[in-house]
């Protein structure tokens, strides 16, 4: 018997990186899940590894009406949803001098806008009892030059849980944050680092981690597991950090 038998889960972002673990981890314990993203051949592969269990819907979470769509096809395929894993995401880095209002509204759209109406599209099909996880980061209360605008955007996904979590609490829906530390996944790909330069960030970070390694996506995913099973079903409006000890000590 798995932990997640039976359950539907919409997890964006689930065409990569932690995501895409996050998608096989709930399918190998019983559960259908969605998985959306921009890429329409990533989010195609995906879907096809992930298998029968699995359906792919390409979209942009900064579109109000693509968020519409997955919440339609949803409901079409598998009726309604007990798990939502609000993931997708990137990082703009750059010293403020450097940033304009379009690269402002993008890194904020995205990580900001994408997730709040990526719950509230997907509130109706909710069922009673439903886990939503927004996935934040280790650097929420951290600081780190070039970093004010992903930084801000994922302290604003664990005021969000907090927040969603008072809100949602009568409609038996837990809001919980995922914070990760530093995994490797195509974050680097996605966004305006160069691939030395978000090694540089590893580096540091697993030098100041007490566990002194990279996260894995399967790492994450245990969290993302945890979360979303009835193993956490006296938690709400927290926050689940798993990040080698980096932003703790
Ligand atoms: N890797 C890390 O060290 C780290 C640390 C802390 C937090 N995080 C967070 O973890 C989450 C997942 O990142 P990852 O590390 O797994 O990186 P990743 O492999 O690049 O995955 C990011 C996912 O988000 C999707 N995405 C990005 N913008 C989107 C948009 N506008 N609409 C729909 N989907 C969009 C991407 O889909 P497409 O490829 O189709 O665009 C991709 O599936 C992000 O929220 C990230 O901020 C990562």
């Amino acid at each position: 018997m798995g932990k997640l038998d039976n359950k539907v889960a919409v997890i964006t972002g689930g065409n990569s990186g932690i995501g895409l673990t996050t998608a096989q981890t709930y399918i190998n314990e019983g559960a259908r899940v969605v998985i959306f993203g921009r890429n329409a051949q990533t989010v195609e592969q995906a879907a096809t590894t992930l298998g029968e269990n699995a359906i792919g819907v390409q979209g942009d979470v900064s579109n109000i009406a693509d968020l519409e769509r997955l919440a339609k096809d949803t409901e079409r395929h598998f009726g309604k949803v007990d798990i939502l894993v609000a993931n997708a995401g990137l990082g703009v880095f750059a010293p403020i001098e450097m940033i304009d209002e379009a690269g402002y509204d993008h890194q904020f759209d995205i990580n900001v806008k994408g997730a709040f109406f990526t719950v509230q599209k997907l509130l109706p099909i909710l069922n009673e009892g439903a886990s939503v996880i927004l996935t934040g980061s280790a650097v929420q209360d951290k600081g780190v030059a070039t970093g004010s605008l992903y930084f801000a955007t994922k302290a604003a996904i664990r005021s969000l849980a907090r927040t969603l979590a008072a809100e949602l609490a009568p409609k038996g829906i837990r809001v919980n944050s995922l914070s990760p530390g530093i995994v490797r996944t195509h974050f680097a790909g996605n966004t305006n680092l160069e691939e030395d330069q978000f090694e540089g960030f590893v580096n540091m970070v697993t030098e100041q981690a007490p566990l002194a390694r990279a996260g894995t996506t399967q790492d994450m995913a245990n969290g993302f597991l945890f979360l979303a099973s009835n193993d956490s079903s006296y938690m709400t409006g927290a926050d689940l950090l798993i990040d080698g000890g980096w932003a703790s000590v």
